[in-house]
């Protein structure tokens, strides 16, 4: 059953200093959330408050400051376990970002592929085959192109539906016993679209290949289980879901980290090191080479104790309807054409849409120009773009303090952009 919107928007709203400035003389209708989320005061405050008071490099010194900052540290990894419900918190990694996480899968893949030894799961060659999605954002792309161009493996994808959905018409057929690893999008940067994630892992696991998920868009709008999913690894970065930029998370099975070869080397994440030789640390320090961003996990879990006090339900029923109220807005715009998903079912509020033949950077010009953010451009997800024949499009994201007024204003907004550009 789905969550009622209970949200007391205006509440969230006074959380959030940046809410109140103005562009110009305008006040600011943020819609770019998909981009980057703002930050409540709650994040920002316990960022201070470590960096003020307890301020100390982790798991090296052992005075007070240090013990403290190491506890800060853990205690948001152990945060972030419990947020996505997985069983230890040694399952988190900590990385600067979610290409950071993924690149950390994709070079496990490559490591293992040139190591003696390594775990036969890992190892790719010519005739293994890779799968990811033609929605991906090239975060997670790009790092699977290039394991495929060292390694000699073959890259797959599975296409998209002209609605926007992934096409899982030949599922069947793109993976099959060759694939040996599936990482798709959990949801859409650049259509919205919330994937059927229990087909693709049920095939995945069918042919015996692990399977990661890039949650990046999904983890700041709807809950996410690590168990209910099935999944092998999870990606998801803190700057999306209300938390600072510089801190990102790969979640994956406590036995598959310990069969990965690490991918940052250096300090900490030795066990020994002789002049000729190293053995590594245990997950998860084995794969956090150097002084972590102990400030940024503090202030991620914040920005995760933030969300579950709104409760991820609620957190879910108000992006539900803020994509209903925006396609309602933005598909009664004449010329306008929405890409993707023109139904808020299964899907977020974050809206692709090219409008007559204005470009988009124009677009985003006059909407600024109103106070309205937005994004433009390919969204970092060009082979999306291309599947759709555009080039660009212009993009309105919500999150938890958006409002109807604004997407109200969005859509005034655009008959501006009209007549200046007719
Ligand atoms: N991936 C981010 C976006 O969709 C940067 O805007």
């Amino acid at each position: 059953m789905e969550a009622v919107n209970s949200l007391d928007v205006e509440a969230v709203r006074a959380d959030f200093p940046i809410l109140q400035r103005k562009i110009g003389d305008k006040p600011l209708a943020y819609l770019d959330s998909a981009a980057t989320s703002q930050k409540p005061a709650q994040v920002t405050d316990a960022m201070r408050r470590f960096s003020d008071y307890s301020n100390a490099n982790i798991s090296r010194s052992v005075h007070t400051m240090a013990a403290e900052a190491t506890d800060a540290y853990e205690g948001a990894r152990a945060k972030v376990a419990s947020f996505i419900g997985a069983p230890s918190p040694d399952e988190v990694i900590f990385t600067k970002n979610s290409t950071e996480a993924i690149n950390l899968m994709t070079y496990a893949f490559q490591n293992a592929s040139v190591e003696r030894g390594a775990d036969p799961r890992f190892t790719l060659r010519p005739g293994d085959e890779v799968v990811v999605t033609e929605m991906e954002h090239h975060a997670n792309l790009v790092p699977w192109q290039q394991l495929c161009l060292r390694t000699g493996a073959t890259l797959r994808w599975l296409g998209v539906t002209d609605s926007g959905r992934l096409d899982l018409d030949d599922l069947h057929e793109v993976v099959n016993e060759r694939t040996k690893v599936v990482s798709f999008t959990h949801v859409s940067n650049l259509l919205g679209t919330v994937n059927p994630t229990a087909a693709v892992v049920a095939r995945a696991k069918e042919v015996g290949a692990l399977v990661g998920l890039d949650s990046s868009q999904a983890a700041p709008h709807l809950p996410v289980d690590v168990a209910g999913l099935g999944v092998d690894f999870i990606a998801f970065t803190g700057h999306k879901m209300l938390g600072p930029t510089g801190i990102g998370m790969l979640w994956a099975r406590a036995e598959l980290l310990g069969a990965m070869p690490p991918f940052l080397s250096g300090g900490s994440m030795i066990e020994t090191v002789t002049m000729e030789r190293t053995t590594f640390a245990g997950p998860p320090a084995k794969f956090e080479a150097g002084t972590p961003p102990v400030a940024e996990a503090v202030g991620l879990a914040a920005a995760i104790e933030y969300l579950e006090a709104l409760g991820m339900d609620h957190v879910r029923a108000h992006e539900q309807d803020m994509a209903g109220y925006m396609l309602e807005g933005l598909g009664a715009v004449d010329g306008l054409t929405v890409i993707g998903p023109d139904v808020p079912t299964d899907r977020i509020a974050t809206v692709s849409f090219t409008f007559a033949d204005i470009h988009p950077h124009d677009v985003g010009q006059v909407l600024d120009s109103e106070g309205i953010a937005v994004r433009v451009g390919h969204h970092c997800a060009k082979p999306t773009c291309a599947r759709f024949g555009v080039t660009a499009t212009t993009r309105a994201s919500a999150h938890v303090y958006t409002t109807t007024d604004e997407i109200d204003r969005l859509v005034s907004a655009l008959e501006k952009v009209r007549k200046v550009f007719a």
